[in-house]
């Protein structure tokens, strides 16, 4: 059986893999490769995948793991469970930096996100390593990260979005129709690899013990340090391409400078754990 080629996208993140025609039928031995190459580069990309429909995305998404329901609050696409229909025109706006689902007391282990429909120009995904963040920060600040503990919710501040129109105002209700809200530890150690990695994003509010002033400042600064340029990769989108990260170890974002043209992307995530920090 052929092996994959994997070829380094960016220097501290992500990867193309090319040789494999994803689906639900894949040999073992090619879903262990496409694993440990998530493990590696934390988010995989597979161009020309235009074969594959909602039911063919889950089936492949069954491999990795136990596909979730598509979301805690927006309903799924019609006729398929697992599917979040991450359409645009929906004034879908969640375009900061995050971690899928975070304000949940388990957060997918993993999301397989597949372009449908993607525009011209603009409308590319940015995603961050969440581990090389950690390591390379200070011994100092990564001490004191490690002993911190963040809130999560999911009252989205979509004022603070691009835009906020009457679409997006009517989506914002929908994803906070019910608040969750949970606490998971600020650096967490990877259950698969043991790296720590740091847990923050946007729907992390504030620090658990420090005041709201002190919270907001720290997480700021530590967000600017996980996103800086050289920490992340950007992918220019194709209608048929699937990007696949590993949601225990990165952050990601859209770049939303794509106006009212249409973009339409299907995620499916997969179950996760409860994130574990450095003192268990
Ligand atoms: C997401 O935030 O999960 C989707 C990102 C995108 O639409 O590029």
């Amino acid at each position: 059986m052929p092996s994959l080629t994997i070829t380094p996208v960016a220097g501290r993140i992500g990867a193309e893999i090319t040789g494999v025609r994803l689906g639900g039928d894949l040999h073992p031995d090619v879903v262990a490769e496409l694993r440990q190459a998530l493990l590696t580069h934390k988010v995989i990309f597979l161009r020309g995948q235009d074969h594959l429909d909602e039911q063919g995305q889950v089936g492949f998404a069954r491999l990795i793991g136990e596909p979730t329901a598509a979301h805690p609050t927006v309903p799924a696409l019609h006729g398929n469970a697992h599917i979040l229909d991450l359409d645009y025109s929906n004034g879908h706006k969640v375009d900061r930096w995050h971690t899928d689902v975070t304000f949940v007391d388990r957060p997918p282990l993993a999301s397989v996100l597949r372009a449908v429909i993607v525009p011209e120009a603009g409308g590319d995904t940015l995603w961050a390593n969440t581990v090389s963040a950690y390591e390379h920060l200070p011994v100092e600040l990564r001490d004191l990260l490690d002993r911190l503990r963040a809130v999560h919710t999911n009252q989205y501040d979509y004022v603070r979005a691009a835009t906020v129109d009457e679409r997006a105002r009517e989506h914002a209700e929908v994803f906070t129709s019910t608040l969750f809200e949970t606490e998971h530890p600020v650096v967490r150690v990877h259950p698969e690899t043991g790296e720590r990695s740091i847990l923050l994003g946007d729907f992390a509010k504030r620090l658990s013990g420090l005041s709201a002033h002190t919270s907001g400042s720290v997480i700021r600064l530590v967000q600017e340090h996980v996103t800086e340029v050289e920490n992340t990769v950007r992918w220019r989108w194709s209608p048929g391409d699937v990007a696949i990260w590993d949601n225990r170890a990165t952050q990601h974002r859209v770049v939303h400078d794509f106006g009212d043209r249409p973009r339409r992307l299907h995620r499916v995530t997969i179950a996760g754990d409860v994130p574990v920090g450095v003192d268990g």
